[in-house]
């Protein structure tokens, strides 16, 4: 009978953490890049699983703006995969929101990710929202005309961001992030200096972390050619090589401005799963 057990991930757990999730992810190279914000107790929990000792697996449990659940880099060691380890850092999620309490838990896997989806679906997580994911690399775009632009304060984000609330399905997504719609989180973004408008758009631009990897718009509202404009003059002026966007599935006129800009589908299959608590 084999012994699956989870902790707190250790320092010294590093180096078998990111060599899981180079054998699980091959194509991925997350965890070196946010291991400051993932040993952070602040901002979540690192949590790893041992199989008779031996650590097998880990996953990051993060605390949003609103103090909602979200769940991201689940990797096991493709050895010691279907050996109950995923499982176990599943309750360990659980239990976590018994103790944190937080209004709902969240996650995005891709929608063939049969494992993930299982563990998600015991655990009371549904399908909340399938995405598509494009970008535009900025290697010879040229530089758009002055925009106009102006950032929004924290007093006028809601009202700002409600028409368009519903085209997103009330959630704000971006770097394959998922945050409910609220006044935690317009609080947050309107203070990063993230949400710009102008007569007749809103656009919302920035990264979670890595950010120079990339430039990622959040919402695209009202005028998208203008809120393209806008995102494309930022990432040129950040020196960043592209822009990322995610939309909601359904959304085929934005599809069709993005895709008339140049924009590129990346990924067809970004789900995110939900469940309210
Ligand atoms: C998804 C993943 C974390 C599952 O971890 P795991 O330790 O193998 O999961 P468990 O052993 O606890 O399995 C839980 C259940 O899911 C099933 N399962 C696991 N992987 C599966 C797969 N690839 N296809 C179908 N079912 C799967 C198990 O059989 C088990 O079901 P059962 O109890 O009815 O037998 C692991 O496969 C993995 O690291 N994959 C690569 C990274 C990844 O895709 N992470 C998710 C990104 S969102």
């Amino acid at each position: 009978m084999r012994n699956v057990t989870t902790r707190f991930a250790e320092r010294g757990d590093l180096q078998r953490l990111l060599a899981i999730e180079a054998a699980a992810l091959p194509s991925t190279r997350y965890l070196a890049e946010v291991e400051e914000e993932f040993y952070d107790p602040d901002r979540g929990e690192l949590i790893v699983a041992e199989i008779d000792g031996i650590v097998a697996g880990f996953a990051h449990y993060s605390i949003q703006y609103d103090n909602a659940a979200w769940i991201e880099t689940l990797r096991v060691d493709p050895p010691l995969q279907k050996k109950g380890a995923g499982a176990a850092i599943w309750d360990r999620i659980m239990e976590k929101c018994r103790e944190m309490n937080p209004p709902a838990v969240r996650m995005y896997t891709n929608i063939g990710n049969d494992g993930s989806i299982k563990l998600a679906y015991r655990n009371g997580l549904g399908i909340c929202l399938n995405t598509h994911e494009y970008e535009l690399k900025l290697q010879n775009v040229p530089a758009p005309f002055k925009h106009d632009f102006q950032p929004v304060a924290y007093k006028d984000a809601a009202r700002v961001l409600a028409p368009y609330k519903d085209g997103y399905h009330g959630y704000y997504f971006t770097n394959r992030t998922f945050y409910e719609m609220n006044d935690a989180l317009y609080k947050a973004l309107a203070e990063d200096g993230k949400i710009w408008a102008k007569d007749d758009a809103v656009v919302v631009v920035g990264s979670r972390y890595r950010h120079e990897s990339a430039l990622h718009v959040g919402m695209l509202c009202g005028n998208a050619d203008h809120c393209i404009d806008f995102a494309v003059a930022e990432g040129l002026r950040q020196s960043v090589p592209k822009i990322v966007c995610m939309i909601p599935s359904d959304r085929q006129e934005l599809a069709d401005v993005l895709r008339a800009r140049g924009f590129t589908l990346n990924g067809n299959d970004i789900i995110m799963m939900e469940r309210i608590l």
